[in-house]
């Protein structure tokens, strides 16, 4: 497995607790060069491509109006056209290969208005759109796209959304009391996901939006 992170030591600390073939590459997935490198890598070190998680993203938190325009071409050089990038490079290469499964992190924002996030909203809804039209694309080539809509999940992205709250702690509580199902989603339930979707029982999930999100769009 190679993980590929913006912050290579961020990476290569996941490397080194995964273990055993585990390595990480530095990459901005904003530049082409960059994904195509990395692909590279993968299929030369591996000896082939099974699967690509295109996961790495960054927020803005506005409406459309506030959205600075310098800040939304950022948001969707990472978020969009990252994913586009890795898709580009990495869909021959699973072919290729023999066959095997794209899995991309688009968001709940994608489904239903969420507040204050007008670019990410747009980025993760055109990721959801891309994975249909790739699925459609490639699966009798023996590619299946596919993507993750997770809810609120506790990473060190909701540490620095509830940083800029005068306390903290009560502002993370609010949040987790808000989850129908009274807890944030965890990293280790969206990994549970993406080894589904990149496993041979979801051979007939193909351009599937996989909600995990505690129960956030059901009500
Ligand atoms: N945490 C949530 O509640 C939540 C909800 C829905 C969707 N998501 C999505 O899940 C994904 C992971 O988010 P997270 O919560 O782990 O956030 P995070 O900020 O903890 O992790 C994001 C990772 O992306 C990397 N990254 C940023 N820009 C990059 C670039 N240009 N090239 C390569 N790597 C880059 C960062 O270094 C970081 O390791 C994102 O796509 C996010 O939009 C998160």
């Amino acid at each position: 497995m190679l993980v590929a992170d913006l912050d290579a030591e961020a990476g290569a600390r996941v490397a080194a607790k995964l273990g055993g073939e585990a390595a990480s590459h530095a990459v901005d997935v904003s530049q082409a060069g960059q994904v195509r490198d990395l692909i590279e890598r993968a299929v030369r070190e591996w000896g082939g491509l099974d699967v690509m998680v295109n996961n790495a993203g960054v927020g803005v938190a506005a409406t459309t109006p506030e959205t600075d325009e310098a800040e939304w071409d950022r948001l969707m050089d990472v978020n969009l056209k990252g994913t586009f990038l890795g898709m580009k490079y990495a869909i021959p290469a699973i072919r290729d290969s023999g066959g095997g499964s794209v899995v991309n992190i688009s968001s709940v924002a994608a489904l239903v208005g969420v507040p204050d996030r007008a670019a990410y909203s747009a980025a993760k809804g055109g990721i959801l759109s891309l994975t249909r039209a790739a699925a459609i694309d490639h699966v009798a080539e023996g590619v299946r796209v596919n993507c993750i809509c997770p809810g609120t999940v506790d990473t060190p992205w909701i540490g620095r959304i509830t940083a800029g709250y005068p306390d903290p702690q009560a502002a993370r509580a609010a949040m987790e009391a808000r989850q129908p199902h009274g807890r944030f989603v965890t990293p280790e339930e969206i990994a549970a996901m993406a080894a589904y979707l990149a496993s041979d029982e979801a051979g007939s999930v193909v351009g599937a939006a996989m909600i995990v999100d505690g129960g956030l769009t059901a009500r």
